[in-house]
């Protein structure tokens, strides 16, 4: 994007936000940000978001965390490790300034949302925190933390307005997308027992069909190949709406946007995949055969424990058909080991049914016992050399099976999506297939944003490589 196309922004949110909030587009000439992320996909787009806020008022975006005049840090709070990891990071940064007093730090995300006094005590240097519900806020919070001596927090428990919804999804970054990330709805009401999500991003609320399209629409015209629609559980998509939409409505409605090759979406709960869900995607030549159905545990008493609301032979009975449906179908799942209550006979049951399911990559977890969760409560914690152990038992059975099915694809000529240089090998291009396989394979790095054919010749457990067809 141009600098005239940024100061567009500039002017777009001074005209929605300027009136009380004091902002000086001279006071934040040359300055610079770095947002910290952590976390799923949600916090990777509302990093965007506040990015493009932060452009909006002046401030570009610098890597180099010494250099920036704001740092944020979008945090996360789904595993125990998460947290540590970001305290661990706030206290690393005190140092910075101290250097420097100008210096504005901010904690956003789901840490701020259920740790905020915690965080204010721990970390008194931290200028603001902001929740996850109102990033609209954040101009007025760094025009009032430079006043302040306290740790400003503002924070509300549900989301509020449609038009602050409008205001943060429209803020934008300077820099061109082949992929993008739309939010299509907001929390969860599923309260699986292990799960703080819940409680950090509020109930589900779905936007506005109307806005979701006109959002990709746009993002069309900007020269956007993929989009991946998030939401905690996008099959709920809708409900609350009162409109007899649903998920595969907006899917099927999306297939018609120009511009648009790819469509994916992030996570869809197996418990609410429907019939008329399988049917639309099949029908459909944009939406990816690439399905995420996180099973959690092979065992049904876990399951049940787990208040998943799905039984390990109803999941079967899903991925049955939507192989029959989708014969390429690739899926993955999200296995958690070591859940309160999981004893080595209901650990065999998630090995043998992760074998029996053959999943194309697994995306494995430690139980974390998250306090306020009811999990947390439950008797019987496993030990963590034991969940470790689990663990790795869980990955090497998985990684087989991984590289078994990736070596299907030998001979294959796939469709690939170029996403510019490997960063792993530089020489090289990397992109991924439809199935969501990444593909590495030598070629002109012009070739990014197109979609190419490449035929496969080597199966890794994570990769795929081989060599791009020139028609
Ligand atoms: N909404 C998504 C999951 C989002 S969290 C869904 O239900 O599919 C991503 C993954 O983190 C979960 O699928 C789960 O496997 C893992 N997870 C969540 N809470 C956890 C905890 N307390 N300990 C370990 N892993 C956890
Ligand atoms: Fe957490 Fe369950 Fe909601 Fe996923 S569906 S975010 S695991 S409570
Ligand atoms: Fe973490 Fe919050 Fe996402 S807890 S996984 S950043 S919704």
């Amino acid at each position: 994007m141009g600098k005239n196309q940024s100061k567009k922004t500039n002017l777009l949110f001074f005209n929605n936000e300027t009136t009380n909030n004091d902002l000086s587009i001279f006071d934040r000439a040359n300055k610079k940000y770095t947002i910290l992320t952590y976390g799923c996909q949600m916090n990777e787009r509302d990093s965007e978001i506040i990015g493009g806020i932060l452009e909006g008022l002046g401030y570009q975006p610098s890597e180099d965390i010494t250099q920036a005049d704001l740092i944020l840090f979008n945090t996360c709070s789904i595993r125990d490790s998460a947290e540590r990891k970001i305290y661990g990071k706030i206290g690393e940064i005190k140092r910075l300034k101290n250097n420097n007093p100008d210096l504005i730090i901010g904690v956003a995300g789901c840490m701020a949302q259920k740790d905020r006094e915690k965080i204010a005590k721990k970390a008194p240097h931290v200028d603001f925190i902001l929740g996850t519900n109102n990033l609209h806020k954040l101009p007025e919070l760094i025009t009032r933390a430079k006043n302040s001596k306290e740790t400003l927090i503002d924070i509300v428990e549900e989301r509020a307005e449609i038009e602050n919804e409008i205001e943060e999804n429209r803020s934008k970054l300077t820099t061109q997308k082949i992929k993008a990330s739309v939010n299509i709805m907001y929390g969860c009401n599923n309260f699986c027992t292990y799960c703080i999500v819940p409680y950090v991003r509020g109930r589900e609320k779905s936007r506005p069909f109307k806005q979701i399209i006109e959002e990709i629409e746009q993002l069309g015209k900007e020269g956007v190949k993929e989009v991946t629609l998030l939401g905690q559980n996008v099959n709920s998509y809708g409900k609350d709406l009162g409109e007899n939409i649903d998920f595969a409505d907006l899917l099927a409605a999306i297939d018609n946007i120009p511009g648009i090759e790819r469509i994916r979406y992030m996570t869809s709960h197996p418990r609410d995949f429907s019939d008329k869900l399988i049917q639309v995607i099949k029908n459909s030549s944009k939406v990816c055969e690439h399905f995420h159905l996180p099973i959690q545990s092979g065992c049904d008493k876990i399951l049940r424990d787990m208040n998943r609301g799905y039984t390990t032979s109803q999941y079967a009975i899903l991925v049955e058909k939507i192989r029959q449906s989708n014969p390429n179908a690739s899926i993955t799942t999200d296995i958690i080991v070591g859940f309160p209550g999981e004893t080595e006979e209901d650990f065999e049951e998630t090995l043998n049914f992760i074998k029996k399911i053959k999943f194309d990559q697994a995306y494995t977890f430690i139980y974390s016992r998250r306090s306020g969760t009811p999990a947390a409560n439950l008797p019987n914690q496993i030990p963590l050399e034991t969940k470790k152990q689990r663990l790795q038992q869980l990955i090497s059975v998985q990684n087989e099976i991984s590289l078994e099915l990736n070596k299907n694809y030998i001979g294959k000529t796939v469709e690939v999506l170029v996403e510019g240089t490997s960063k792993n090998n530089p020489e090289k291009l990397t992109g991924r297939t439809r199935t969501n396989k990444i593909v590495i394979f030598s070629g002109d790095q012009q070739l990014t944003g197109q979609l190419v054919m490449v035929k496969i010749d080597k199966a890794k457990t994570w990769t795929l490589e081989g060599k791009i067809l020139k028609d």
